[in-house]
């Protein structure tokens, strides 16, 4: 049975992760390893709303079990040593140079975890990859692990995570299914078996499935894909809908009462966000090219091409909006974040339309409740489209909602926050250059209550013509 856990990654996956397997299994001990000492203070800070990872119930979970079961540490190699099971969680970012850059997934950090396992183990363990994994990286751990260690034996185990962000803890608790993918040999049927076990403390037997390596890494990216097709198939339609005069939310709500397509992940918006969708469809798109399937590659590259669009399109459409001119004007984004409930901002639509109106010589004062100004400054250099100073004086940062919109030219809403909908819109208003536009890229506020109060309100899809 499985006594001693260490996970390789504190970050969006592996912190809230660990946090729930340590909350649910009091007997086995939970480290936490990570190169980022930062990150592992701010982890172990004694007031648990300062954890490095905003999301809903995380620092419940944590002062449950953190100091009882639950330790975060910058101790890799001790954590290594003392595990009986090793979770990979580090990032895997799409490659930024070389072959496959802009495409396939950077596996440097996984490749050093793998060798770090490997000089460090003394007896034999079992190795999780738990992050996001083109198929087939378990054969390279695999040769790793068996060349360069010092006689231990290893099984690795693909154990790919479903959890959303903003919704990880209540994922954790009911997920959907537990995927465990391992060798069919009788040693990876039995380390299959020990990863069950944990994962039955408290998830359903039936939940838990087991199959083959490459079959659970090709689901993981398949999963994403497929929800990802479906957020660009709508934002596809919700460009049809402007011209037409259609209104895109209620063909989502009358295509999804279809049982076969069903009601969820049907939200038109400014695009999707977020460290996997994009990550995960240019991998399966850089595999079969890498098997010679063009059509098949350029079938899913389709689904990032209608996402890059449809960001685009909203910049557009704010220009084109307030007379073919930003330069100089003040345009109010409220969110940066790609989704609520999370101060995660990775490829976060924001950051390409801040980029876009920026390039047309904007003025923007974000708000967001969970991220602050280093990391938006941090997002648009990461685009390396110009210097720091640059983007300092274009795009600036505020800590309370009205004072980003008051005298604003338009307000654009990049991300879904509840917290948007119950504001003095009245008051917004009233400090606002008229005519003063709204532009809902996530159809949430109230268009008629808006436009009531004098507001000219674009949303994704429902314009009038
Ligand atoms: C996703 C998968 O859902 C999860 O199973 C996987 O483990 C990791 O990738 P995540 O990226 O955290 O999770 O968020 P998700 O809720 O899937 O949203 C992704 C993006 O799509 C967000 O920017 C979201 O705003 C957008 N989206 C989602 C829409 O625009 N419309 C929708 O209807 C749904
Ligand atoms: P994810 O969303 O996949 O969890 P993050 O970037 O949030 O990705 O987290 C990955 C973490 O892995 C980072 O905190 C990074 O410092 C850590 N990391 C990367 N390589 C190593 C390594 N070799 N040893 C320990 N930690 C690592």
């Amino acid at each position: 049975m499985i006594k001693n856990i260490c996970c390789i990654g504190a970050g969006y996956v592996g912190g809230p992760t660990m946090a729930v397997i340590a909350q649910r299994c009091p007997h086995i001990k939970v480290t936490v390893v990570d190169l980022n000492e930062k990150r592992i203070a701010a982890w172990n800070d004694p007031d648990v709303n300062k954890i490095p990872i905003y999301e809903p119930g995380l620092s419940q979970v944590v002062a449950e079990a953190r100091g009882r079961n639950l330790f975060f540490s910058t101790e890799v190699d001790q954590a290594i040593d003392e595990a009986d099971m090793i979770f990979i969680s580090v990032n895997t970012p799409t490659k930024t140079y070389g072959i496959g850059k802009g495409m396939a997934a950077d596996l440097k950090y996984i490749e050093l975890c793998a060798r770090q396992i490997a000089r460090v183990a003394k007896n034999d363990k079992i190795v999780v990859e738990k992050s996001t994994l083109p198929v087939r990286t378990a054969s390279a751990i695999k040769d790793i692990l068996d060349n360069t260690g010092n006689g231990a034996q290893f099984q690795i185990l693909s154990n790919p995570e479903f959890l959303a962000e903003g919704t990880a803890i209540e994922d954790l608790f009911a997920p959907d299914r537990v995927l465990i993918g391992g060798d069919t040999t009788p040693e990876g049927q039995k380390a299959i078996q020990q990863l069950v076990d944990v994962y039955a403390n408290w998830v359903p037997k039936d939940r838990i499935l087991t199959t083959n390596v490459w079959s659970s890494e090709l689901s993981k990216l398949t999963a994403n894909a497929f929800l990802a097709q479906r957020v660009s198939s709508i934002n596809a339609l919700s460009e049809l809908c402007e011209r037409t005069g259609a209104n895109v939310n209620e063909v989502a709500k009358a295509i999804g009462l279809d049982s076969r397509i069903g009601p969820k992940f049907l939200k038109a918006s400014v695009g999707f966000g977020g460290s996997c969708f994009q990550k995960d469809i240019l991998n399966l798109v850089y595999i079969a090219k890498s098997y010679g399937l063009h059509e098949v590659a350029d079938y899913w590259e389709q689904v990032i091409i209608m996402n890059d669009h449809q960001k685009r399109r909203f910049a557009k459409n704010i220009i084109s909006t307030l007379y073919n001119t930003v330069s100089g004007k003040k345009i109010a984004f409220l969110g940066w974040a790609f989704k609520k409930d999370t101060n995660d901002t990775r490829e976060s639509a924001a950051i390409y339309v801040a980029d876009d109106l920026v390039n047309e010589q904007a003025e923007i004062v974000v708000f967001d409740p969970k991220v602050g100004q280093e990391q938006i400054q941090f997002d648009l250099n990461y685009l390396n489209t110009r210097t720091e100073e640059e983007n300092k004086n274009a795009v600036k940062s505020v800590a309370n909602p009205y004072e980003a919109c008051k005298n604003a030219h338009a307000i654009a809403i990049l991300t879904e926050w509840d917290e948007f909908k119950s504001y003095d819109w009245k008051q917004i208003y009233d400090n606002m250059l008229k005519p003063a536009f709204v532009f809902d890229g996530r159809n949430i506020l109230d268009k008629k209550a808006l436009e009531d109060i004098g507001f000219k309100y674009h949303g994704i899809g429902v314009n009038e013509i």
